[in-house]
C-alpha cells in the first residue's frame, strides 16, 4: 500500500517528498469506500519548537505507572465546571488539567468576557485584531485556570449554508479561515493557554452529527464523504495553518469521514495530520465522540473526553494481548505532557479549574478573569466585523438626528443576563432579544451587554435628541418626524441544530412594515451565519443596511459608534449572499438519511472545492453580494499593480525537506510577489482590505490568496504587498501525493470584493 510505504519511511527519517512514489488513486475511491488505512500511529518527534518539552515529558513518561499513564488519556468526573478535566497524578507533581468551551470567550462562568465570534473575526479580516482578541481571550482562560481552550473552530468551514455552527468559525474561504486561525492559535498560546482547533474534519453539518436510535434502530453519525483533493484544498487547508502556528490539540469530530468515525479514522489522525502535517500534540474527542476502543487508539487517537469507557484497563489488556503497542500508550501521554511543557503550565498556572464552579449560583470564591486592559480590543473587534452593503441617500453615517426611531426585539436586551442563561446550549432564550452569540457550546458569558438600544440612548442622552422605541410589534405606529428608522433583526443558530433557512418571514415582514411608513429605514441585522435580504433589499424607503454579525458584549457601543461616524466600517464579507436561496445549490441544505444509506447516512462532497464563491464563479451565477463585499464611508483607488518572481524554486514539485509542524516547510517558500498602491480618495479616513485573488491554472476561476487590512487617511496612499507561497500556487495531487505547481498561466486579481477587482495581471510557471 502506498500510503503504508510513506509511514514507515517517515519513521525511518526520510522526508515525505523523498518517499513519494506516483500512484494511480482517483478521487472516487472515496466515495462510499472506506480511507485507505495508515498504521501504524506516526510517534511525536518533538520536531522544531517542541524539542525541550518532549525530553521533558519523556522523563515524566517514565517515571509513570501504567495506571497512571491510563488517567491521563481520559477524562475525569469533576466538581469543578471545567467541560473536562485531567486528574493529577501529586506524586510526579503533575497538576491535572481543566479544558473548557470555547473559541468566542470562556462559557459557563463569571467575571469573563463575551468576545466577537468567529464570523465576526472573519468578517473583520483584520489579522492583527485577531490575534489581539486571542491573546486576550486566552490571557482569561489563564486566570481562570483553564489549560486548554476548546476551539477555534475551522470545521465546519462552512460548506452547508444552513449549517448550524458556520458562526463559530471565520469564513467560508478556507484561505481567509487558516490566516485568522494562525493568528488565533499563536494568541491564545501566547498567553499560556493550549488551544483545541475543531472539529476535525468534515463536521460540515449538525443533522445525524451523532448516531442515534431511531424506532429502535441505530442509526450511524452522517459520513462525510470527501475526496483527497478537495480535503487538501478545501478543509484540511486551515489545520494545516492552525497546526504549524502549533496547536497543541485537535478535537476529532462527531462525524464519519469516508465511513469510519473521525475519532478512529487512521487516514485522517495517522495519515493526514500525524504524518503529512507533521502534528506533535494530541488528539481530543468531541464529547462522547469516542466509538471504538482500541481501533481509536491504533488510529491516532490520544485523549478522550469527557470520561471513557471503552479504553482504561482495556488498553493495558489490549497490550498483554499484542493487539496494541505499548509504545503507542506512552506516545499518547508523551504528546498530553507535552503540550503541558510548551505552555510552561508546569511552572506558571494556577490551579486547574480555580475560577470555574460547578455553578455559579453556588457559593464560590470570586477569580477575575477580565482585566481593563482588554476593553480597546473588545471594543474594536466589535466594531470590525460589521459589514455595511447598502448606503443610499447618504444614510450613513447618521447627522445628528432629532428623532431616531427603533423596532425590533433584536435591539432590546434580554429579560435576565445571568451566566446561565445566557450560554444556555440549544435554547432559544437569547432568539428574542440582541443576538450577540449564537448558542450551544461556542457561546459564552459577558460580563454586561451593551444593547443597541441603551447605546442609542445614551447617544440620545449626549446628543440632547430623542429616541422612541417599539420593540415588539410587526407593524409598528412611526413618528413621521423620524429622521431615521432603524430596524433590527437576528437570524439565530446553535449547536446540535442546523438552521430552518436563510430569512426569516416575521422578520421580513417588519422591515417591509416600517419601510412602508419611513422614506429612511436602516436595516441592522445580526446574523449567525448567511442572512438573505431579498424581500426588501430594492426597496426605495431602505436607505442603509447593515449585516452585523456577532459582536459579543459590546455589540450596541460598537453599532452606535459605527452609526454616528465615529467609526468607518470595515468589514467585509467572509461568505456569499445570494439573490435566493437555491443559488447555493446541492450545499443549501445539510444532508438527510435516505434509503438505501437510511442506517447509514451520507453526505457526498460531490461539489468538490466548488462551494460559496467558487461556484457561483464556476457557474456564473451573479450573488446579492459578493464573498469579499463591504461598504465604507470613504473610497479607495487601487493602482501601480507589480507581479514579480522571487528566488523560490519552481520546481513542480515541492523541495524535499524534514516534515515540520505544518508539514513540508517548503510549502512556505515564496514564489512570486504582488504589491499595489490603495489611495483613499474620499473625505474621511478609513481602512481597506486589498484582497489577492489567484486564478490556478486548472482550478477555480479566482481564489483567495492574499489580503490586508490598511488604514488610509483621507488623501493618502498605502501600498500592499502580498506574498504568494507553494502552497498558494499549487493544487493537490491525487497521483502523486503532492502539492504540485501548475505548468501554465496563473491570473492575479486585486481590488475590494471577489468581483471588484480593478487590477489585473499574470504571471507563468
Ligand atoms: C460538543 C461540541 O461539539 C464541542 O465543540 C465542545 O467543545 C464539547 N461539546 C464540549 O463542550
Amino acid at each position: 500500500m502506498h500510503r503504508v510505504t510513506v509511514v514507515i519511511a517517515l519513521l525511518g527519517g526520510l522526508s515525505l517528498c523523498a518517499a513519494a512514489p506516483s500512484q494511480n488513486i482517483t478521487s472516487d475511491v472515496y466515495f462510499y469506500g472506506n480511507s485507505p488505512p495508515v498504521y501504524p500511529s506516526p510517534e511525536g518527534t518533538g520536531t522544531g519548537a517542541w524539542a525541550t518539552a518532549y525530553e521533558k515529558a519523556k522523563e515524566l513518561v517514565a517515571q509513570l505507572t501504567d495506571e497512571e499513564k491510563l488517567n491521563l488519556t481520559a477524562g475525569t468526573s469533576t466538581t469543578t465546571g471545567c467541560s473536562g478535566v485531567i486528574a493529577a497524578i501529586p506524586r510526579v507533581n503533575f497538576t491535572g488539567l481543566c479544558v473548557s468551551d470555547a473559541g468566542n470567550g470562556l462559557r459557563g462562568t463569571d467575571h469573563v468576557n463575551s468576545w466577537a465570534s468567529g464570523i465576526h473575526v472573519g468578517a473583520s479580516w483584520n489579522k492583527t485584531l485577531a490575534h489581539e482578541r486571542a491573546q486576550y481571550m486566552g490571557q482569561e482562560f489563564h486566570r481562570k485556570g483553564v489549560n486548554l481552550l476548546l476551539g477555534p473552530v475551522v470545521g465546519p468551514l462552512g460548506r452547508v449554508a444552513e449549517g448550524g455552527r458556520n458562526w463559530e468559525g471565520f469564513s467560508n474561504d478556507p484561505y481567509l479561515t487558516g490566516a485568522l486561525v494562525y493568528e488565533t492559535v499563536r494568541g491564545v498560546q501566547g498567553s499560556g493557554v493550549g488551544v483545541s482547533t475543531k472539529h476535525y474534519i468534515g463536521n460540515e453539518q449538525e443533522t445525524n452529527r451523532n448516531p442515534e436510535t431511531v424506532d429502535g434502530v441505530d442509526v450511524a453519525s452522517v459520513s462525510s464523504n470527501i475526496d483527497d483533493k478537495t480535503i487538501h484544498e478545501l478543509y484540511l487547508w486551515p489545520f494545516q495553518d492552525a497546526v504549524r502556528a502549533g496547536s497543541v490539540a485537535i478535537m476529532c469530530s462527531y462525524e464519519r469521514i469516508n465511513n469510519s468515525y473521525a475519532c478512529q479514522n487512521s487516514k485522517t489522525l495517522n495519515g493526514l495530520l500525524k504524518t503529512e502535517l507533521g502534528f506533535q500534540g494530541y488528539v481530543i474527542t468531541d464529547w462522547g465522540a469516542q466509538h471504538g476502543g482500541i481501533a481509536s487508539a491504533n488510529a491516532g487517537l490520544d485523549m478522550v473526553m469527557p470520561d471513557s469507557t471503552l479504553w482504561g484497563a482495556n488498553l493495558t489488556t489490549a497490550i498483554a494481548n499484542g493487539s496494541m503497542e505499548a509504545s503507542r500508550l506512552d506516545d499518547m501521554v508523551t504528546r498530553i505532557l507535552a503540550t503541558w511543557y510548551q505552555l510552561n503550565q508546569d511552572t506558571d498556572f494556577p490551579t486547574p479549574g480555580i475560577g470555574m464552579p460547578s455553578s455559579v449560583d453556588s457559593e464560590h470564591q470570586a477569580v477575575i478573569g477580565t482585566s481593563p486592559d482588554e476593553k480597546g480590543a473588545l471594543l474594536q473587534s466589535a466594531v470590525e466585523g460589521h459589514v455595511l452593503v447598502k448606503n443610499t441617500n447618504g444614510a450613513l453615517p447618521l447627522q445628528s438626528p432629532s428623532l431616531v426611531s427603533v423596532f425590533g426585539y433584536d435591539a432590546k436586551g434580554p429579560e435576565a443576563l445571568s451566566f446561565v442563561a445566557s450560554f444556555g446550549t440549544y435554547s432559544p432564550a437569547i432568539q428574542n432579544s440582541t443576538l450577540y452569540v449564537g448558542g450551544g457550546s461556542g457561546s459564552n458569558s459577558p460580563s454586561y451587554l451593551s444593547t443597541p438600544l441603551d447605546a442609542l440612548q445614551q447617544q440620545a442622552y449626549e446628543d440632547s435628541t430623542a429616541v422612541v422605541w417599539d420593540v415588539s410589534s410587526q407593524d409598528p405606529d412611526v413618528d413621521p418626524t423620524s429622521e431615521a428608522c432603524l430596524v433590527f433583526i437576528n437570524s439565530y443558530a446553535t449547536e446540535g441544530f442546523d438552521r430552518p433557512g436563510l430569512v426569516d418571514d416575521w422578520s421580513d415582514t417588519l422591515v417591509t412594515n416600517v419601510a412602508g411608513k419611513c422614506n429612511n429605514t436602516i436595516v441592522v441585522i445580526h446574523n449567525a451565519g448567511i442572512r438573505l435580504v431579498y424581500d426588501w433589499i430594492d426597496h426605495a424607503n431602505v436607505t442603509a443596511v447593515i449585516l452585523a454579525h456577532l459582536p459579543g458584549q459590546d455589540t450596541g457601543h460598537a453599532l452606535v459608534n459605527l452609526l454616528y461616524g465615529r467609526a468607518n466600517p470595515s468589514g467585509r464579507l467572509p461568505y456569499t449572499i445570494a439573490k435566493q436561496a437555491s443559488d447555493y445549490g446541492s450545499v443549501l441544505h445539510p444532508s438527510e438519511p435516505q434509503t438505501p444509506y437510511g442506517l447509514f447516512p451520507q453526505s457526498d462532497y460531490a461539489e468538490g472545492v466548488y462551494i460559496d464563491y467558487r461556484a457561483f464563479d464556476q457557474q456564473n451565477i451573479t450573488p446579492q453580494f459578493e464573498f469579499g463585499f463591504g461598504l465604507s464611508y470613504t473610497t479607495f483607488n487601487y493602482s501601480e499593480l507589480d507581479v514579480r518572481q522571487t528566488n523560490g524554486s519552481t520546481s513542480q514539485y515541492p523541495p524535499s525537506a524534514t516534515i515540520q509542524e505544518g508539514g513540508n516547510p517548503r510549502l512556505w517558500d515564496e514564489i512570486v510577489k504582488v504589491t499595489a498602491t490603495v489611495q483613499n480618495s474620499g473625505s474621511v479616513d478609513g481602512d481597506e482590505v486589498a484582497q489577492l485573488y489567484v486564478g490556478i491554472p486548472n482550478g477555480p476561476v479566482r481564489q483567495l490568496r492574499g489580503f490586508e487590512k490598511v488604514h488610509i487617511p483621507v488623501g493618502q496612499t498605502a501600498q500592499v504587498s502580498f506574498s504568494l507561497v507553494r502552497r498558494d500556487l499549487s493544487t493537490w495531487s491525487v497521483d502523486a501525493q503532492q502539492w504540485l505547481l501548475q505548468l501554465g498561466t496563473y491570473q492575479v486579481y486585486v481590488g475590494r470584493s471577489s468581483r471588484d477587482l480593478p487590477l489585473t495581471g499574470q504571471f507563468s510557471l
